[in-house]
């Protein structure tokens, strides 16, 4: 299949170069477009709709041609670019493979055949990132309408039994109270289950805007969000507001931090739970660790309460959905971080989330 490229190069001697290396790659381009710099390669990008592939030499002038690259980014999120690198260049391939440049190709290598297969490559990776990302919006709209569509006959179950109760005659109204409570209870837990699976499959289709977030502002946030559970808990969360900086979405950032610490007043027969939070630098790492006071969890047990649905305990023990930690899991996955757990059978738990430098 042809391709529409665009060749980015200040060099007119380089320009050539890949220009005559495309131009012998029988029927595979059609005309090729070309930028010496920045601003004409953003024109091209903002008005040719038709562009597969951008080879893009790092060393423009006057501009870090990772800046470049992001620029195009945002203009077409799932254009194909090949980074075109100086020898010696690897870190500067793998920073362009990390900001969402789809192959590299150090200019000494330049060939034919590496300059074929590496466009080849970069169209496929990116045709192939865009069905997914359709797939995905395709998906989140699917849940949208069944998380609606699921949602409002329970709350007319859950309405109609409750004027069914303040109906019922005095004579039969225990019993009968009884099972009416259960029923709503029972439709309250497939309330909270709804919502949970909703928040748990947004993590694949919410695109974050990540940004510097100081992990104090975070945890006092989730601290508000559990006021009353903590009050009602008689609970007390420390945290010396010490905690550093990370990259990264502070909504998510704080769904991770609330979820473990509602899960450390939770899973904790104290009486008074105590739960502390205190941070950790180990060079470009940054380390969160929340330690309770709480029941605590079996060695066998320590990785698969991340997996979905996974709980170690009845719902009339302690009530749940089990998607709290996997919806951790995902959203540490989506920074780059790990999150894992240390622990006792009744001697506490501690876990630990790790982010990667800012
Ligand atoms: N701090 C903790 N101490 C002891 N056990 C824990 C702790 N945190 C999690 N667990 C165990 O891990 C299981 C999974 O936790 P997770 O938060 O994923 O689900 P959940 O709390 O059951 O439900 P929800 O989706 O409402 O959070 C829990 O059911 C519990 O058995
Ligand atoms: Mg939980």
């Amino acid at each position: 299949m042809k391709k529409h490229i665009l060749v980015v190069d200040d060099s007119p001697d380089d320009r050539e170069v890949i220009e005559r290396k495309l131009q012998n790659m029988n029927g595979f381009v059609f005309p090729i477009l070309v930028a010496a710099d920045e601003k004409s390669c953003l024109d091209h990008i903002s008005s040719d709709k038709h562009i597969d592939c951008v080879t893009l030499d790092y060393s423009l002038p006057g501009v870090d041609g990772l800046a470049v690259l992001k620029k195009i980014l945002e203009i077409d999120p799932m254009i194909a670019v090949v980074m075109v690198t100086g020898n010696g260049d690897e870190h500067i391939a793998v920073e362009a493979m990390k900001i969402g440049a789809q192959d590299y190709l150090p200019k000494d290598r330049i060939n034919s055949d590496s300059l074929q297969r590496a466009i080849t490559n970069a169209t496929e990776r990116a045709s192939m990132q865009k069905k997914i990302q359709d797939q995905q919006e395709e998906l989140t709209i699917f849940a949208n309408v069944l998380v609606h569509d699921l949602r409002a006959p329970l709350q007319t179950l859950t309405s109609a039994i409750g004027m069914l109760t303040e109906d019922l005659a005095p004579e039969v109204a225990w019993e009968h109270k009884k099972m009416l409570d259960c029923i709503v209870q029972g439709a309250e837990r497939m309330d909270r289950l709804i919502l949970a699976l909703k928040s748990y499959t947004e993590q694949n289709s919410v695109h974050p805007v990540f940004e510097t977030v100081d992990l104090n502002e975070q945890v006092e946030a989730a601290r508000l969000n559990l006021s009353s559970d903590l009050k009602a808990a008689g609970a007390s969360l420390y945290c010396d507001g010490s905690l550093p900086a990370i990259m990264g979405s502070p909504p998510q950032v704080m769904q991770v931090i609330q979820n473990i610490l509602g899960n450390s007043i939770k899973y904790n027969r104290s009486g008074a739970p105590v739960v502390n939070i205190t941070s950790l630098v180990k060079g470009d790492i940054r380390q969160i660790r929340i330690t309770d006071n709480g029941i605590g969890i079996s060695g066998k047990y320590m990785k698969r309460i991340f997996e979905p649905f996974k709980r170690l305990h009845r719902d009339d023990e302690f009530t749940g959905t089990g998607l709290g930690l996997a919806t951790c899991k995902k959203i540490m996955d989506r920074h780059g971080g790990k999150i894992w757990c240390q622990s006792k059978p009744e001697k506490g738990t501690t876990f630990i989330l790790e982010f990667p430098s800012l």
